[in-house]
């Protein structure tokens, strides 16, 4: 089996990376990756001759046709994936999430090939602290930012190529991700590294917002679960059940770095920030029987902290620029 894995050079799409290689001992991977700011070659280091990376645009048709010949599936985690970067500067958000899915879409109606597209539950909009509901795959499309209108709007064209063309495809939308290979702009790797350099976590707004936590391996095993019995055309939800504010986040983050649970900065908030996410995980687990297997958030917590601890030159390189950004719109 030939698989072919956008974006996996990126934070979950390495880890599937690592993960299908020891779940399908037959396989061959390549990686379509175009390397930006938040790909990183380190992620996909000493993995053997079963891994090739191939560096080009998932939006350059000339680029992604040949490779999708060849594979027997493809796996779709290609994007820009940062809303704090689509409020900077929206427009590879639209080339990238919108041209390159279409880009992918069309070479894989051209050669019949099995598509798996990973989406985000922020498609879904936000809730309501108080709202006993969460996140259905029946739920209106109501996405806030440009990031997550770029996913919506992918997500669309997967649904309208299965119904008019008879693409093989499949869409999970999963919540949010924390574990190794997190580009540390985002929220977990940013307060770990933030600690490690001495300096106090910071926490957009009175930190109210709640997050529905999954472990990067646990969302993979779902991936890889739709992809194997999932039914075509079918949206999949992934989540484990880890709504948790962000100030309670990083107070447990403090506690576990051996910090004083209030030794952290409330700073300006995020333009349109939503509330609150919470999936409805039923149709995953009924139809598909995943369950997740990190469902200690405190355990992967310090297991993701003792990662960041020991892997400093693989963040490193990056730390400066992340934080000089933030630092100019005063987060
Ligand atoms: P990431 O930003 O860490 O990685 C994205 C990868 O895509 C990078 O390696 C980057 O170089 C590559 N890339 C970007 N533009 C490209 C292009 N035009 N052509 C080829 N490669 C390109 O993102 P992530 O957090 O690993 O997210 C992966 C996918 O999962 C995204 O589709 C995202 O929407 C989705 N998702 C993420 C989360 C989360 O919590 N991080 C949750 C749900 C869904
Ligand atoms: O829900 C899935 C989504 O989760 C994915 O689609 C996105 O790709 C992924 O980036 C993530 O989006 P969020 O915006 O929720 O993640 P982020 O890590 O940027 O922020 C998590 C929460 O923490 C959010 O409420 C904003 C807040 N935050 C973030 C940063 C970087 C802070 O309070 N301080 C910070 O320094």
């Amino acid at each position: 089996m030939n698989v072919l894995i956008t974006g996996g050079a990126g934070f979950i799409g390495a880890n599937f990376v690592h993960q299908t290689l020891v779940r399908h001992p037959d396989a061959t991977v390549t990686v379509l990756d175009k390397l930006t700011y938040a790909g990183n070659e380190g992620s996909l280091a000493d993995l053997g001759d079963r891994v090739r990376l191939v560096v080009g645009d998932i939006a350059d048709a000339d680029t992604v046709d040949p490779l999708v010949a060849q594979a027997d599936v493809v796996v779709h985690f290609a994007a820009e994936s940062h809303n704090d970067n689509s409020l900077r500067d929206p427009s590879p958000f639209v080339r990238t999430n919108l041209v390159g899915t279409f880009t992918l879409l069309e070479a894989v109606r051209r050669h019949k090939v099995r598509f798996h597209h990973v989406s985000t539950d922020e498609v879904y909009g936000d809730l309501e602290l108080d709202d006993p509901a969460k996140f259905t795959p029946t739920t209106p499309y109501n996405p806030s930012s440009p990031y997550s209108a770029s996913k919506a709007g992918s997500d669309l064209l997967v649904r309208a190529w299965v119904r008019s063309f008879g693409v093989e495809a499949t869409i999970s939308n999963c919540s949010n991700n924390y574990g190794p290979y997190q580009h540390i702009e985002k929220f977990i790797p940013r307060q770990i590294t933030n600690l490690i350099d001495g300096v106090r976590p910071r926490l957009y707004g009175a930190g109210e917002n709640v997050r529905d936590w999954i472990h990067v391996l646990d969302h993979n095993d779902a991936v890889w679960d739709i992809i194997e019995k999932g039914r075509i055309g079918e949206t999949y939800l992934i989540g484990a059940d880890g709504e948790k504010n962000n100030k309670e986040v990083v107070e447990l983050i403090l506690e576990l770095m051996g910090h004083e649970p209030d030794d952290y900065e409330h700073v300006a908030d995020r333009p349109g920030h939503d509330m609150r996410y919470a999936i409805d995980n039923s149709k995953l687990v009924s139809e598909l029987g995943w369950s997740p297997r990190f469902t200690d958030f405190r355990s992967g917590l310090q297991a993701t902290i003792d990662w960041y601890r020991d892997n400093e030159s693989w963040w490193r390189p990056l730390k400066a620029e992340v934080e000089a950004k933030y630092a100019a719109q005063g987060q």
